[in-house]
């Protein structure tokens, strides 16, 4: 039995996290707890669509009366749900319960005249709210409560970890910690319909939709918004209309190819987001990337936005992680952990460039699961023998198709606990054979490397593309010493289980501190050697406690 608070005392903390988790996203939605219901991913974008149609953002005075606002506000309509936040200021966000609400208020709201500068006229559903007298200063203002979109300091994670009363039990608090709160969830749809405003002046029935993190449910606070442009919704309008023996086509501009039409919508719709979007800062067109994108900072959500269009495999795949990530509780404790452990050892980034990405990591992780006996996640051809003809989708000539509906996909027979399989992932990819071996989620197991990059993971739609293409061999290499150190220390800490060192990380916390191969990395020459002498000790430690093994089952 690990002491109940080993490190330090954390009053309050732990309560603190365990009451967030009522909030979060994670528990109703992706039905992280065995037993809720698990909605679909189809419904819960469609609901949350919905929600931020009738939701508008509100710039506020610092000092206001929170009953007074929401008293003026209600003139328009009832008020579902508001929270405040602060970014540079404080921000409201008001879902009403119907949408003719906000064309009520948007009706009385005016354009600003300003003495220096021109307003360009966008009524948008982002206002800044003024007080015509500003408010005594020494009158008593009922302090706006706040809710954070940030995710707890590193000292304060430590403390919650090391407070912790089992691995398991760190990984589930990580989690918790880490994952998207309900609030952070409404303001990224939000954001993806205040860009559809601006989208819409140029394509009227266009859709933007979030994916990636922000929807697939293994998204950290604080990352960034994928969006994509959907015009393809307009598509369906005109196929239901052709009727009789006619059939009505728009006349259109043609251009030489479907990349080229991508990159002419999104450059126009960059200068729109430049030029009028209200709150849309540092507009960069990356037009020539194999997938052309527009970046930019939304500055009222503080959210780094990336626009693309013609994206649907993406968010095909944000659906099948979605799945993977709702079918078994463990998943997405797992990945958070395996993505904060990367960030922690720079494994990750935010810029671009030769390191492994977290998508790259989620599915290493679940193609891990589906390597267990028996596999705690099923095969994605699996998942596709399940489907119904509903489930058929087919993308540019690509099959996506695979099960939606959670009932049809038996609950795994595998009880292993998130500390064995900590240990165990990092001790699987430890071992690896990249230099020969593919990752792929399709068929759950590995093929051989069909290219020479030095890591390679099928695209589980795309099969012919590698989605970790740019790894470098070096930071490959960095990736398998640092998982086979976390394996060692992992060992290591059950051969000293009874007796504890106390004032010392452990578990999680131990791994997410600076590392003894990282530093060695540093100093080239030893690389290679400390890497090797790591995986030899562990064989050892292993082969002495193989007749022990049950010993990290539970504690
Ligand atoms: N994607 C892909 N192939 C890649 C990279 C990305 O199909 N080589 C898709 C995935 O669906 C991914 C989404 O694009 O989820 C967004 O990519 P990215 O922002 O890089 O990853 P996220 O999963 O959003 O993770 P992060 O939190 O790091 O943004
Ligand atoms: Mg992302």
């Amino acid at each position: 039995q690990r002491p109940l608070c080993r490190l330090l005392s954390c009053p309050g903390t732990v309560a603190a996290a365990l009451g967030r988790e009522e909030q979060s996203l994670g528990s109703a939605e992706t039905g992280s707890e065995d037993r809720t219901p698990k909605k679909r991913f189809s419904e819960v974008q469609k609901e949350r669509r919905e929600q931020a149609q009738r939701t508008v953002l509100i710039h506020c005075p610092n000092k206001i009366s929170e009953k007074k606002f929401l008293k003026y506000l209600s003139q328009h309509g009832s008020i579902n749900n508001h929270f405040f936040y602060e970014s540079f200021g404080l921000y409201a966000v008001v879902e009403f319960r119907q949408k003719e609400s906000v064309a009520s208020l948007q009706n009385v709201t005016r354009t600003p005249s300003l003495a220096t500068e021109a307003a360009v006229p966008f009524r948008s559903r982002y206002f800044n709210l003024k007080l015509k007298t500003p408010l005594n200063q020494t009158s008593e203002q009922p302090s706006i409560q706040c809710r954070t979109q940030s995710s707890p300091s590193s000292k304060k994670l430590f403390e919650l970890l090391c407070c912790a009363e089992s691995v398991d039990d760190q990984l589930n608090t990580l989690l918790r910690e880490f994952q998207l709160t309900e609030e952070s969830t409404r303001l990224r749809y939000l954001t993806c319909s205040l860009i559809e405003d601006v989208a819409a002046a140029y394509f009227p029935d266009c859709t933007v939709r979030p994916f990636g993190s922000s929807v697939n449910s293994f998204g950290k606070l604080g990352c960034d918004l994928d969006m994509f442009l959907d015009l393809d919704e307009i598509e369906k309008f005109s196929t239901h209309k052709a009727s009789g023996n006619f059939l009505m086509e728009f006349q259109v501009k043609n251009v030489p190819s479907e990349r080229i039409a991508t990159q002419k919508i999104l450059s126009v719709v960059g200068e729109c987001l430049d030029h009028f979007g209200p709150g849309c800062v540092g507009v960069q067109k990356i037009l020539n990337a194999r997938c052309p994108l527009v970046r930019f900072s939304h500055q009222a959500s503080g959210f780094q936005c990336d626009l693309t269009t013609n994206n649907r495999i993406a968010l095909k795949s944000s659906e099948l992680l979605y799945m993977y990530g709702a079918l078994d509780s463990r998943v997405r404790a797992l990945v958070f952990s395996i993505r904060c452990w990367a960030r922690a050892h720079s494994l990750t980034s935010s810029i671009p460039g030769a390191w492994i990405t977290n998508f790259s990591l989620t599915v290493m992780v679940i193609f891990f699961l589906q390597r267990r006996s028996p596999p705690i996640l099923p095969t994605l051809d699996y998942l596709k023998t399940l489907a119904d003809a509903e489930d058929k989708c087919i993308i540019e000539g690509h099959n996506c198709t695979f099960v939606r509906d959670f009932n049809r996909i038996k609950p795994s027979g595998n009880a292993e606990t998130l500390e064995l399989l900590l240990k165990e992932f990092f001790e699987y990819f430890g071992n690896f054979a990249f230099n020969k071996n593919s990752i792929n989620i399709r068929q759950g197991r590995e093929q051989n490397k069909p290219e020479s990059s030095p890591l390679h993971i099928q695209n589980p739609f795309e099969t012919s593309l590698n989605i970790s293409k740019n790894v470098s061999q070096s930071q490959l290499q960095k990736f398998v010493d640092l998982a086979r150190e976390s394996a060692w220390i992992l060992h290591q800490e059950d051969k000293d289980r009874l007796s504890p060192s106390y004032n010392q990380p452990w578990g999680l916390a131990a791994l997410l501190l600076p590392s003894v191969a990282n530093s060695m990395s540093l100093a080239k020459k030893k690389k290679k050697p400390a890497s090797e002498r790591i995986k030899n000790l562990l064989e050892s430690i292993k082969s002495s406690s193989t007749e022990n093994s049950t010993a990290t089952n539970g504690r």
